[in-house]
């Protein structure tokens, strides 16, 4: 049994880790443990003192050593005094905000509990277990719902929490996290992933100082600053040593992860939607829930957490046909034809491609009303006749003749003033009355969370991928929001619209990709803006980054590795000198670095060289043959890209029988010995053959020594080695 309750302790077992908590003789649910298991109760760790300022409940009596400041609390509650963080906020008719949570029932369910509206890890019966802890405020009647979904093979405990307004009254809530974690001991450190547009998901490790740190998005998507995902580490934790715990937040929209380090150098970590951006009434009898934070703990280093989240993402949250399928080598027309393009151009483009084997063309921003540049034509989603003057069924029949699938570009949340939709429903543009708007790439963003907003986005994406054979969409969204207003919402209710925003996206993912579910949808946001285990419930891969340089990619990509399976990751083989950064770096390359993820091209191949269409044609064949070992083998990071001068990471089938090295040394330096890379996952008791020259290694000598790096010659020199177990 994976969840267990004796004595009102409750205990949460996956394969390698036990949760513990406990509801004590006041009823107050205190964290006990999230860590290795320890086979017993770990009561005996939380002994405080009498510490002054820090005050005791009514009921605790003479008891001043019994604080809710100091003990670890299971899902702290503003008001009651804790002085920490709190995982939740309740306003009051008269003002005030107490919330003294105490424990009123649980139950184990079968299976994995799913949260209305909001994506969440799904499994079958026999793959998980539900646990619901309901606690209670005696005097408002407001009921807290602590959901926990325990995966034991998958090393995973997801949470979320409900709160049920069973008073008289409205409440509003003014906080509400899915994720509240204390840590009473040990020194730890914190990795979060920031960046900017061009530049998503740099690592960045810090020890936790005193008080509050946090990382956090207000910016209506998960954004390209900050990822809705965070580790907390004990210090000298590396890929393959170390006690580490994960979070990741299933959530595409304004976010906040706060960790406090308090007076006794104990750590608390919330997780959840922004509270900054965030309020919600809840009148009686209503519910509000909270969207899901998945957790995972290891003792054996980042590589281990990495390997959990990769697979409970693509098993456990991307869904659809595409889910396990291997994802189609696309040619996406933005960097080869930007706005510029018309049906013979694209035809063209297709053509050349086809001939290199690329399974897709992709026709990117451009094709619809009067959007020649970026200033004009979002919100119009009818095919541009000047463009393509046979229409889009023409177009994509001479695609579809040449053997190609056929993909095509929204970004349905938008609209430009200079459109017909703005000419007729001004209003459905998200700004505040009576002031000017922020705009961003010259667009505002369409209030999604009005129902008849989304039933026109709806038809129209619908009215275009009936019209012709359409296979694919990239979904794509660029700008940040501001202005949060909503004409529907009353004055004191304003606050709700960030949230009901993220829900009306959901809602109308929901209903496109159930009405098409052969369509792949990848999802994008001026690149990796919106790269959350959220939109990855309905697109099975991300466009990682608008930035295709390769060296650049090597970074981003290995910072996203932390948290997200490669298959989710869109990459391609651009151009070169670069459009974003003007650097030049071999064909091959773009190519391996590309490859780690769903891969494709971004260029007009009819202007490559023909040695480089040789190379294409090679690039192709062996993705075709890799992408299985890429998509389903084990993913390891051998070097920081950041720090080495090299970037190599390997892929490793379920058997250990098939190995593959990929990579990119940066800059050659003169008279130097060849580095050496540690190989890791193999099966020790095997000898593996190198394909490029037949020599046979021992597992121990790969994982040991390692395999020597490829003489270098110049800069951006690729790195591939591919190795199969012999067998014996
Ligand atoms: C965003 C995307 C790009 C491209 C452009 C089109 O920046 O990330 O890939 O689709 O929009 O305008």
């Amino acid at each position: 049994m994976a969840v267990r309750i004796e004595n009102e302790t409750f205990y949460l077992e996956t394969e390698n880790t036990l949760y513990q908590m406990k509801a004590d003789c006041r009823g107050v649910l205190k964290h006990l443990w999230y860590g290795a298991k320890t086979g017993q109760d770990m009561e005996y760790l939380l002994e405080y003192p009498d510490v002054a300022f820090s005050g005791n409940p009514y009921d605790a009596g003479r008891d001043r050593t019994y604080s809710l400041d100091t003990m670890p609390l299971e899902y702290a509650a503003e008001g009651v005094g804790d002085f920490r963080l709190s995982a939740v906020t309740v306003r009051y008719e008269d003002g005030t905000s107490a919330l003294d949570l105490r424990y009123e029932s649980s139950r184990i369910v079968p299976g994995k509990y799913s949260i209305p509206g909001l994506p969440a890890v799904y499994a079958d019966e026999d793959e998980a277990q539900t646990l619901e802890i309901c606690l209670k405020d005696a005097v408002s009647g407001i009921r807290v719902i602590l959901k926990y979904g325990v995966m034991p093979e998958c090393d995973i405990i997801t949470r979320s929490a409900v709160i049920e307004n069973n008073g008289g009254h409205p409440v509003v809530i003014d906080r509400a996290h899915s994720l509240c974690l204390d840590i009473p001991y040990g020194q730890w450190e914190w990795v979060h992933f920031h960046g900017r547009h061009l530049k998503e998901r740099t690592p960045e490790r810090r020890p936790l100082f005193h008080g509050v740190q946090q990382s956090a998005s207000g910016r209506g998507i998960s954004s390209h600053h900050q990822n809705p995902t965070v580790l907390l580490c004990e210090e000298g934790c590396t890929e393959t040593s170390g006690t580490c715990i994960g979070a990741a937040l299933v959530y595409s929209g304004c976010f906040q992860t706060q960790i406090e380090y308090d007076q006794l150098n104990q750590t608390r970590l919330v997780m959840g939607s922004n509270s900054e951006r965030f309020s919600w009434e809840l009148a009686p009898g209503e519910r509000f829930y909270t969207p899901e934070a998945v957790l995972s703990m290891t003792d054996a280093g980042f590589e281990t957490l990495s390997h959990r989240f990769h697979r409970v993402i693509r098993e456990h949250i991307c869904r659809g046909k595409y889910k396990r399928m291997e994802r189609p080598v696309l040619l996406n027309s933005w960097e080869a034809a930007y706005f510029d393009f018309d049906e013979e151009k694209l035809v063209e483009i297709a053509r050349g491609a086809a001939e290199l084997g690329v399974d897709m063309l992709v026709m990117d921003d451009g094709w619809f009303g009067h959007r020649d540049n970026d200033e004009a034509g979002l919100g119009d989603w009818y095919v541009n006749r000047f463009k393509l003057a046979s229409g889009l069924e023409s177009l994509v029949g001479r695609i579809n003749a040449m053997g190609m699938d056929f993909g095509i570009w929204f970004e349905p949340e938008m609209i430009s003033e200079d459109s017909d939709l703005f000419r007729a429903h001004s209003e459905w543009a998200i700004r505040i009355p009576g002031r000017d708007p922020v705009r961003g790439r010259y667009q505002l963003v369409l209030d999604i969370s009005r129902a008849d907003v989304r039933d026109y986005l709806f038809e129209a994406v619908s009215r275009i991928l009936n019209s012709a054979n359409i296979a694919y969409v990239k979904w794509d969204f660029n700008r940040s929001v501001s202005d949060w207003y909503s004409e529907l919402l009353p004055a004191d209710r304003q606050g709700e619209m960030p949230h009901r925003f993220v829900l009306g996206l959901y809602d109308l993912l929901e209903r496109l990709t159930q009405a098409f579910p052969d369509v792949l949808f990848e999802g994008c946001c001026g690149g990796g803006g919106r790269f959350d285990a959220g939109i990855l419930y309905y697109c099975p891969q991300i466009w990682c980054s608008d930035d295709t340089d390769a060296y650049e990619r090597t970074q981003i990509q290995y910072g996203t590795s932390f948290f997200y399976p490669v298959s989710s990751v869109g990459s391609h083989v651009s151009a070169v000198p670069n459009h974003q950064t003007g650097r030049s770096i071999p064909i091959r390359s773009r190519s391996v670095t590309a490859m780690a993820g769903s891969f494709g091209y971004e260029l007009d191949v009819n202007r490559l060289t023909e040695e480089e269409k040789e190379d294409v044609k090679a690039q192709i064949r062996a993705f075709k043959e890799y992408g299985p070992l890429i998509h389903n083998g084990k993913y390891y990071r051998l070097s920081n890209p950041f720090e080495e001068q090299y970037a190599v990471w390997e892929y490793v089938s379920a058997d250990a029988g098939q190995i593959l090295v990929q990579g990119m040394i940066f800059r050659t330096e003169p008279n130097s010995v060849r580095s050496l890379i540690r190989l890791r996952g193999l099966d020790p008791q095997k000898n593996y053959r190198l394909r490029e020259d037949g020599s046979i290694y021992s597992a121990g000598a790969l994982m040991n020594a390692g395999i020597p790096l490829p003489k270098a010659w110049g800069d951006y020199v690729p790195v591939e080695f591919y190795l199969e177990a012999i067998e014996e």
